[in-house]
């Protein structure tokens, strides 16, 4: 078990973030260090273990590990994997850390007891999205993206839209909304809310829009649903150039991505000038390296 390990956020206080994004403000303003600047590092490498599909997560994670000096090793959906044969996820994540990575990054579904996994290995486990328990490094990301364009984040209204049930990414929003002190509401069909919600509910998305400083659809995910789900209606749900009139002039739209485009967002959204989902992305990259290099840092 290690100290660096980051399977959500409770142990994180609002000055350990206050100094992972002012670390990354840092990574943004300069050139990746070249290969001579981390030449200590050769040869070392970081495993990323991802059992479910991701493009950002696992490039971004990639790209920040390349820019800090380790090698990514890299387990991609499992397919053509010894998963195919039987191998059970621990058991692949077991013999992956028994090749030396410096750290793990695992993408995994709520079945594997990725907590329990990180007590058997003796490097840093980063959660990459948890089935629906947490996705804390996009919830970082977000924050991160949220202080960079509004100044703050505390006392932010961050109100999350759409399929709030299956989101690990709400799950995320709601423990660090109380380390960092923003608020956040979800706003959604009764079927894609979950059966108790911590945070306040908007029932229409013009009240929700009207309340919120920062407005994020989430994808509506449909491989995690049971097919009876009702009242998913665009008109009603979509954030788009009509329904986003109710949103502040000064306010943003997010998405963790990937969008569904059509469907929580329509595609003019995306060029409007409080759109800042490429920022996420952006942000993600500087966000994981200064993860990284606060870890490679302790450990040496
Ligand atoms: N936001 C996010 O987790 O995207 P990916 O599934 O592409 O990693």
């Amino acid at each position: 078990m290690s100290t660096a390990s980051l399977l959500d956020l409770k142990t994180l206080t609002a000055e350990n973030v206050g100094q992972l994004f002012s670390l990354a403000d840092r990574l943004s303003a300069e050139k990746p260090p070249d290969r001579e600047h981390f030449k200590n590092r050769r040869g070392l490498t970081a495993a990323l273990v991802f059992f479910e599909a991701s493009t950002r997560t696992r490039m971004s994670f990639e790209t920040a590990c390349v820019r800090e000096g380790l090698a990514p090793v890299l387990l991609d959906g499992g397919s053509g994997s010894s998963l195919e044969k039987g191998e059970t996820p621990e058991d692949t994540a077991l013999n992956i850390a028994a090749m030396g990575p410096r750290l793990m990054i695992v993408r995994c579904d709520d079945k594997l007891d990725l907590a329990a996994l990180e007590r058997k290995l003796d490097i840093p486990v980063l959660n990459g999205g948890w089935g629906r328990r947490g996705h804390p490094t996009q919830a970082l990301l977000d924050a991160y993206a949220i202080t960079r364009r509004a100044g703050k984040i505390s006392g932010q209204n961050v109100l999350l839209i759409g399929d709030i049930r299956h989101s690990r990414v709400a799950a995320s929003h709601v423990e660090l909304s109380r380390i960092l002190g923003y608020n956040v509401a979800f706003c959604g069909p009764r079927d894609f809310l979950p059966a108790s919600a911590e945070v306040p509910v908007f029932t229409t998305l013009r009240e929700g829009l009207k309340w919120a400083t920062a407005a994020m659809a989430l994808r509506v995910q449909k491989e995690r649903h049971s097919g009876t789900e009702t009242g998913w209606n665009p008109q009603d749900w979509q954030l788009n150039s009509a329904t986003a009139e109710a949103l502040a002039k000064d306010a943003l739209i997010m998405h963790p991505g990937p969008v569904n485009w059509g469907v929580e967002l329509s595609e003019e959204i995306a060029r409007d000038s409080r759109a800042i989902i490429l920022d996420q992305v952006r942000g993600g990259v500087w966000v994981r390296q200064a993860l990284i290099r606060r870890i490679m840092e302790e450990a040496e």
